[in-house]
Order: C-alpha cells, then structure tokens, then sequence
C-alpha cells in the first residue's frame, strides 16, 4: 500500500503524482477517486499534469484522452492503455494498491468516493 495524500488535500479536479516502482497518478474525477500509471503509453508525459475531464485525462502533450476506469485511450495518438490500480482511503488518507495488478488491458478501477471516505 503506497500512501499518496489527504482527502482534504486532494478536491475534486486535482491530481496528485506519488512515486511507486512506476510514478502513478491519483485523481479526484468529481468526487470518485482513481490511480493510474503516471506516464503517457505514447510518449513521456506526465497525466497528472493534464486536464481532467469527468472521468477522462488529457494528456498535457498531445492531447490523447484516457479513460480513468480503464486505462484505455479513446483517441489517438495514444494507442495503448495505461495500467489502472486500486485506491483505498483509511482514516481520511488516500493509499494506492499496486501489488495485485496485472497488465490487463481489461482491468477496470473501481472508484472511491472521497465523501464516502472521510470520517
Ligand atoms: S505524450 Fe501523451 S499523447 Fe503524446
């Protein structure tokens, strides 16, 4: 379990980057709560530098769009997904579960609600 940040520190529209073996990105999408591999399938970008829309992440440099429940890219010039992890919250805390992930294209987070979380 990799601790990434507060609820409280992390509202709606905010990412934050921890590092992990890989650096992974968290994302408050509207209240639910996602991780993701940091680093863009198509080149060296950083998507928690980029621009959340609903559920979706653009890519700060080329604009491909990644689904945040999957992984999946639904535009080019991204064609590969990104990997999805578990997030959990205990006592207010935000954590990133990487250890029972495999490479699976089909793999789908499932959200936690950040209100639900906080005690
Ligand atoms: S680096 Fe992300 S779309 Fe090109």
């Amino acid at each position: 379990m990799i601790p990434a940040c507060s609820v409280t520190d992390l509202p709606p529209g905010e990412s934050v980057r921890i590092q992990a073996d890989v650096p992974i990105a968290v994302f408050n999408a509207d209240g639910d709560l996602y991780a993701i591999d940091d680093t863009c399938s198509h080149q060296d970008a950083s998507l928690s530098d980029g621009w959340l829309e609903g559920c979706f992440v653009e890519c700060p440099l080329h604009a491909a769009l990644f689904d945040l429940r999957t992984g999946m890219p639904s535009c080019l010039p991204a064609k590969k997904p990104v990997r999805t992890h578990m997030v959990l919250v205990h006592d207010g805390y935000i954590y990133v579960d990487t250890s029972a992930h495999e490479r699976v294209p089909e793999h789908t987070a499932e959200p936690v609600r950040a209100s639900e979380a906080v005690a």
